[in-house]
């Protein structure tokens, strides 16, 4: 199969148009078979529960080429997992675990001349979303819905790829207590974005977000977990139930542990404790790990040790397990890696 003529090296984090994406209708209490097309627009009513009451979830993972020249994705299955629970609390029906990774792996074959050949720096992003697509005008769930999913490719979701960002803490919550933030909702992001034009604005790449209860403890970015390294070498990530579980962040344990020997803290961190640290990264699908070399709290500038030039040591060992397991360079734990053809 003949790749595109893309200039894959230089793509950012934003939207190309690919031949197909998958689409599926629920109607009468059950999802159809689903097809594949070539029409990249919907239309829907004026009505529609995601247009009138933000009725909408997603999920994001990428496929990648590997070193022997296949096209994977990596941990499917707990994006569709995700997106269960996202779908149970937003009152919308379960797009089932296999049905979901079947579509994904049609879309992507059905793209795979957008997959970026290996070691490009790209990946293909893969957007899985469903909404309420009938009408609803007294607050209540939608009766039909639209699950779809669309691939693009994409570079680096910060300009300057690996190179470490300055942050801020950010005035505003992105989650409420007992509310979404543990959820891949549309809802969450919507009211991100006055923080996130703000934050762009002042001169920062990222918010960072604080418990929206006691604002002492750190939570997540507008699109990613945090990592802190110890200056012994421990890694900390924090525990919340009001943030997105990255599937990023527990692979990140799983490999600190297993494969770097390191020990692992998962637990709340304190804003007060962050000078502590030695390194600090965002973690995600989109953000892979994008070293943070400066917080910045209400004009006090917390430097992490690792600096502005580089990610930090342990940090750059993370990552390159990490995209060292999606790439087939380095042996994955079973099941982590779904080859699509
Ligand atoms: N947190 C938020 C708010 C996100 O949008 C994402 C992206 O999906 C993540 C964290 C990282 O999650 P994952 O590693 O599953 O992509
Ligand atoms: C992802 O990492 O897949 C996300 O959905 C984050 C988003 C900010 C692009």
């Amino acid at each position: 199969m003949e790749k595109k003529n893309i200039d894959w090296s230089n793509l950012g984090f934003g939207y190309m148009k690919t031949d197909m994406r998958y689409v599926s209708n629920f109607k009468d209490g059950k999802w159809d078979d689903g097809v594949l097309t070539e029409d990249s627009n919907i239309v829907i009513s004026e009505c529609a529960g995601v247009l009138q009451y933000a009725q909408t979830c997603f999920e994001g993972l990428k496929a990648y080429t590997t070193e022997d020249g296949k096209i994977v994705c990596f941990r499917p299955d707990l994006n569709a997992d995700r997106m269960i629970d996202s779908a149970k609390r937003l009152e919308m029906p379960v797009f089932p675990k296999e049905k979901f990774i079947d579509a994904v792996v049609e879309t992507v074959k059905a793209n795979a001349a957008y997959v970026p050949p290996y070691g490009s720096g790209a990946t293909l992003y893969i957007r899985p979303y469903m909404f309420g697509s009938s009408p609803v005008i007294g607050v209540k769930p939608a009766d039909e819905y639209q699950f779809r999913i669309f691939t693009t490719p994409v570079g680096p979701y910060f300009k300057g790829g690996a190179k470490p960002i300055v942050i801020k803490v950010s005035d505003f919550d992105r989650a409420a207590p007992n509310g979404t933030g543990n959820i891949k909702a549309g809802l969450n992001y919507a009211m991100s974005l006055h923080a996130i034009v703000t934050a762009h604005e002042e001169g920062y790449a990222e918010n960072m977000y604080l418990d929206p209860k006691t604002r002492t403890k750190v939570e997540e970015t507008g699109g990613a977990n945090f990592i802190f390294i110890t200056k012994d070498n421990k890694l900390v990530t924090p525990k919340s139930d009001s943030i997105l579980p990255s599937i990023t962040r527990r692979s990140l344990v799983y490999v600190a542990k297993e494969y770097l020997g390191m020990e692992v803290e998962e637990r709340e961190v304190y804003l007060d404790e962050l000078e502590n640290f030695a390194e600090c990264g965002l973690c995600g699908t989109a953000a892979v790990i994008s070293p943070v070399g400066k917080i910045v709290d209400h004009g006090k500038e917390i430097c992490l040790p690792s600096g502005m030039d580089e990610m930090g040591e342990v940090t750059k060992k993370l990552y390159d397990t990490l995209t060292g397991i999606q790439m087939g360079r380095i042996e994955a734990p079973k099941g982590w890696i779904k080859v699509i053809e």
